[in-house]
């Protein structure tokens, strides 16, 4: 499945925006601009489907400071709105869900003041003859479309911030919603890795089979020797290690109760070089390298600002992974870095995505309303 197009609208400076999507997106802009508001609105769907919504909401800061301080137009509600459209390939069918919160009303002791209230929901599903609700939320009732085609309420309520696709994901009487819900929970989000001395990456993991690496880098370790035992080699691993790292290779051993990180460089060919003794440069590409290289890829990954603390001879071989993963999952990538963005460019056959601010609110140069791009070489 593809994730074929997003919307937000009042959700801090993305004011209203609707962009399609293609399997490679990079985005590229100046500080500020808001390309991680897009790359959060992501998230964000993919917190309502996994019932963190408003805990997300609640930790930017809470449900008035998300909401675009920007002015409103006349009898325009203070809304946060969202929406994703998915498409399996497969089947041509396609998915569209879409949410909408607000604040809690003065009165009203259902909730917390921080939290937001989930006004609206649906779920709509197209299978080439227009799009038919599956799912649909009306306060705190939740309708689901039966087998014989008629809507009929769930048996349980939502509370005012809970949301309703998230109650549903495992109701085998809702088989659209679950479909919908399994593909953007495998989304992984990877938003810089910690280096420091206690972070993560540089501690031994338990060694559990990690066919995924974690969004914190957690199972880093576990994560490459998933793929040597597994596969018995790891050629493209190694050579974009030996590429990047100046002809460092992996030593990667079948792990009993922990594995570890480990690398052996040329100038000391006598030991072996401990993950807490890696540079915050070389761990954070490793991370990368084990981001988009590992057993399994999730449908969607999505990198923001991966060349932090990258020297600009680590671009090429990062966009090499980058352009290797986009084989196998759709990428979304924001950076500040020209190189990189050139260098997909070039790899990927794709325009980088210039975001810009108007009038305060987050665009993308070129795209009309519509959310389409004017240089139409992306189908
Ligand atoms: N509630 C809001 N209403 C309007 N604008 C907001 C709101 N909350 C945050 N912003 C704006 O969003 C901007 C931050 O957006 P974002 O973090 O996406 O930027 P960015 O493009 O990722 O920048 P950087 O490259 O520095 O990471 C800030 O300039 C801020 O003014
Ligand atoms: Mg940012």
């Amino acid at each position: 499945m593809l994730l074929k197009s997003m919307s937000a609208s009042q959700y801090r400076s993305l004011r209203s925006i609707r962009m399609e999507l293609d399997d490679v997106n990079v985005f590229i802009g100046a500080n500020g601009v808001g390309k991680t508001n897009l790359y959060r609105a992501l998230q964000l769907v993919q917190a309502a489907v996994q019932g963190n919504f408003a805990f997300e909401i609640a930790a930017e800061g809470g449900m008035a400071q998300t909401l675009w301080a920007g002015p409103r137009r006349k009898h325009e509600a203070a809304r946060v709105a969202f929406a994703a459209e998915v498409e399996d390939e497969t089947t041509g069918m396609s998915f569209e869900y879409r949410i909408a919160a607000g604040l809690r009303p003065p009165i009203d002791a259902a909730g917390f003041v921080f939290e937001p209230q989930v006004k609206e929901e649906t779920l709509s599903v197209d299978t080439g003859r227009g799009p038919v609700v599956v799912m649909e939320r009306k306060g705190p009732g939740i309708f689901v479309r039966d087998e014989r085609g008629r809507m009929r309420a769930f048996g349980e309520k939502a509370l005012v911030s809970e949301t309703a696709i998230s109650l549903l994901a495992h109701e085998a009487s809702a088989p659209e919603v679950g479909a919908f819900c399994r593909f953007v929970s495998q989304w992984r989000f990877f938003h810089g890795f910690r280096t420091d001395a206690d972070s993560p990456l540089r501690r031994p993991c338990l060694a559990v089979t990690s066919p995924l690496l974690d969004e914190d880098g957690g199972n880093l370790a576990a994560v490459f020797a998933t793929v040597a035992v597994n596969r018995g080699e790891m050629p493209e691993i190694d050579a974009i290690v030996a590429e990047a790292l100046d002809g460092a290779a992996l030593v990667v051993q079948e792990p009993e109760g922990e594995a570890f990180l480990r690398l052996s460089l040329p100038e000391f060919p006598h030991r072996v070089f401990d993950a807490r003794e890696f540079s915050d440069g070389q761990l954070r590409f490793l991370a990368l390298t084990a981001a988009l290289m590992s057993y399994r890829l999730p449908p969607l990954v999505a990198l923001n600002e991966p060349e932090a603390s990258l020297h600009p001879s680590m671009l090429d071989p990062l966009a090499d992974l980058i352009a290797q993963a986009s084989l196998r999952s759709q990428i979304w990538v924001v950076t500040h870095s020209e190189i990189l963005a050139e260098a997909l460019v070039k790899r990927c056959g794709i325009e980088a995505r210039r975001v810009i601010r108007r009038d305060g609110a987050t665009w993308i140069e070129g795209m009309r309303l519509t959310g389409t791009f004017d240089d139409g070489d992306d189908g």
